[in-house]
């Protein structure tokens, strides 16, 4: 143990709370809740999952106070559990206490269990698997962490983290938690203008990347897309570069290969000092850099890892969501790792070299939960039964469903064809503002069998709340609103990097007092909650969350476009695509399809491939009310058809408009029908 350390189980009890033991004495929940694997006593058990939610919304003071001390070692305790005032924005948890998140993720469980398998790395190539010990871990990550230190990196520098899953990328997160530095993991999918544009907002001081990625057997040129994005980044003063692959990158002045001592002290860290970055989409051009500090987003991860998942000592933890999502950092590092969990990272995709790609690793790996996106189970369904049955499924125990709407077809599919309906299936909703899930059934609780198809129950301390058309809260149940929360907890954003104004706004503004999601839900006659979607321009492409506005600023930045908009469309597997709404310069309408192949071009190089809308539909002009703004409404029902009821449109400035588009759109459709043909 790092020296001044302590806490968790070693029974150190003026450590931890102290004006927090005083009052424990009548609770059981306090003191049990020492997490997964905790030697302490297990009154717990005794709580039902009724109790323990009724005291995380009645006293959620004495709730995340208790179970921060028992789950967390502190360097030093916090002397206040919360200090929160949603309308500002202003939020902090346990206030005063210091810590270190990589001392709780890895040094805890290497005093306890050192080859305990952390990292299960299930390579790209299927039966290649590398499995990394806690001890493994703590080594690496502090050779890296040392790394930075030499090169100037210290706490608080943002550091910019390109890399496919890999035990290397994860080493490197926890790495720059281990001296203070703030990481920001940009998904590898991501363009290298993407990147750049990151970097810069985030005034990254640092790049960790590989020399290059593979995926579903192809290779990506990691090192060369960083040296592209940090021609425009100033503030990047070296380039840190792994090995994934055997070919040799191509070093430059300020790149850095790593080779450094085994040991590094943890920094001791404020609860509130800044943890990670993680860029999102929002409503306009410019993603958002959500901030999450210390010990909260910790504490909920761990909590909610557990009990979502019902996770228990010695499972293998299988969330395939890729480290550059905010799944990944919850559910792929930190939950699992806070909990001592071994943890699986999926480099691959669900059909590389075949669809039986992830139940042949669920029988290799033996993995007992299994959390994945919908649009990953579309795909696989359409392949047939046998792909899951060939292999056994036996290790499952829970089953996990995030990043959008799950529909019948796949919850039923999941359920009983991979869980063989032995396996309960939990539909998780939550966002990267929210740090981890939020609604979701607690498959350990018993007598609440789980609605198929639906997020249902609040996690301890959510506190949901539907809002009315005039953002009054509706009370009752079988009705519909705009999904707030009433209450913070530990795990929600502290602020969007830089612009704090920005996440006032977005969040605590809509509806003064609480937090407001962007997205529409249900509660149902049971009084369970069923998502709807989301109300804003955000759209979600394969589970990916995209900004229509975002791929508008790059479409917009074409000579030849003076105007565009893209709204999202329901596609089968993907859940949602961008259509494309084109306005071109008059002139060069004959050029139409050059120019189309060039936005393409384009949304690829500005953001990502995945971005890059499915449909293009060249207009002479959008419908815009008198004020100027675009109806998108109308543009939704042109692109899915549904022009019988159009609704208002008195508003528009000139509505022989409406009509124009339908014509186009009709003659659009029928050419995309011959083209099929002729295929
Ligand atoms: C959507 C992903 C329906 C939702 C963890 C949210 C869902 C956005 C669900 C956040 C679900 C996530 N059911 N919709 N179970 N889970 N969403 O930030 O619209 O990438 O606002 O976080 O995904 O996406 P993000």
């Amino acid at each position: 143990t790092p020296e001044g350390w302590e806490g968790r189980g070693t029974g150190s009890e003026e450590r931890r709370c102290s004006s927090l033991t005083a009052d424990r004495s009548g609770s059981t929940w306090p003191r049990a809740a020492g997490g997964p694997g905790s030697s302490g006593p297990t009154e717990l058990s005794r709580l039902s999952h009724g109790d323990l939610y009724r005291l995380s919304v009645t006293d959620p003071d004495r709730f995340w106070g208790s179970a921060a001390a028992d789950r967390l070692r502190w360097a030093e305790p916090f002397h206040r559990v919360r200090d929160c005032d949603l309308s500002s924005g202003r939020i902090g948890w346990f206030l005063g206490g210091k810590l270190n998140v990589s001392v709780n993720c890895l040094d805890v469980h290497v005093e306890k269990h050192p080859d305990r398998v952390a990292l299960i790395w299930e390579r790209d190539e299927p039966g290649t698997e590398v499995k990394v010990t806690y001890r493994e871990l703590l080594e690496t990550t502090c050779r890296l962490a040392n790394a930075l230190k030499s090169h100037g990196i210290n706490k608080g520098d943002r550091v910019a983290i390109y890399m496919s899953v890999s035990p290397l990328a994860v080493a490197a997160m926890l790495a720059c938690v281990r001296i203070g530095a703030v990481h920001t993991v940009v998904f590898a999918g991501f363009s290298s203008d993407a990147l750049a544009g990151r970097i810069q907002d985030a005034g990254c001081k640092a790049v960790i990347t590989f020399n290059e990625g593979v995926r579903g057997g192809r290779v990506i040129q990691l090192k060369a897309m960083v040296d592209a994005a940090v021609k425009t980044c100033p503030s990047v003063q070296h380039v840190f570069v792994c090995q994934r692959t055997e070919t040799p990158a191509v070093m430059g002045e300020r790149d850095v290969r790593l080779e450094e001592p085994a040991v590094c002290a943890p920094e001791p860290l404020d609860s509130e000092d800044l943890l990670f970055l993680l860029y999102t989409s929002g409503s306009t051009g410019k993603p958002k850099g959500v901030v999450h500090t210390q010990a909260g987003y910790l504490l909920y991860a761990s909590l909610t890892h557990q009990y979502v998942f019902d996770y228990r000592d010695g499972d293998v933890f299988g969330c395939v969501a890729d480290v550059g999502w905010i799944t990944g950092h919850s559910y792929v590092v930190y939950g699992p790792l806070c909990n001592g969990a071994t943890t699986v990272l999926f480099e691959s995709t669900p059909v590389y070299p075949n669809p039986g790609r992830y139940w042949e690793t669920v029988e290799r790996l033996r993995i007992s939960q299994f959390y994945g996106a919908p649009t990953a189970l579309r795909l696989l369904l359409k392949y047939g039964e046998s792909w899951v049955k060939k292999y056994d499924r036996s290790s499952l125990r829970t089953l996990g469903s995030v990043g959008e709407p799950i529909n019948h077809e796949a919850w039923h599919w999941f359920h009983s064809v991979v869980g063989e309906g032995r396996c309960p299936l939990v539909d998780t909703w939550w966002q990267t503002e929210t740090g981890g899930v939020c609604i979701a059934p607690r498959p350990a609780d018993e007598g609440a069998p789980i609605v198929p198809a639906m997020a249902m129950r609040p996690f301890f301390g959510i506190q949901p709340v539907l809002m009315g058309e005039k953002g009054e809260p509706l009370s009752g149940n079988d009705i519909t609103g705009a999904l707030c929360i009433s209450q913070p907890w530990p795990g929600i954003a502290r602020s969007i990097y830089g612009d704090h104004q920005r996440f006032v706004d977005a969040y605590f503004k809509p509806y003064p007092g609480f937090y407001f999601s962007g997205d529409g839900a249900y509660r149902s006659e049971d009084g369970f909650y069923q998502i709807t979607g989301r109300m804003d321009d955000v759209i979600n492409v394969s589970g990916h969350r995209l900004g229509t506005a975002e791929i508008e600023d790059a479409l917009d930045e074409h000579p030849a476009v003076p105007e565009t908009a893209v709204i999202g469309i329901p596609h089968d597997i993907k859940g949602e695509v961008p259509f494309a709404f084109v306005v071109l310069k008059e002139d060069l309408s004959d050029d139409a399809p050059a120019v189309l192949q060039q936005l393409r071009d384009l949304v690829a190089t500005k953001i990502a491939k995945y971005a890059v809308p499915e449909h293009f539909l060249v207009v002479t002009r959008l419908p815009k009310t008198r004020s100027g703004k675009i109806m998108r409404r109308i543009l939704r029902k042109v692109a899915m058809e549904t022009t019988e009821d159009l609704g208002d449109v008195s508003t528009l400035d000139d509505p022989s408009v409406v009509k124009e588009i339908i014509e186009a759109h009709e003659e659009y459709r029928k050419q995309r029908e011959e083209e099929k043909k002729k295929k």
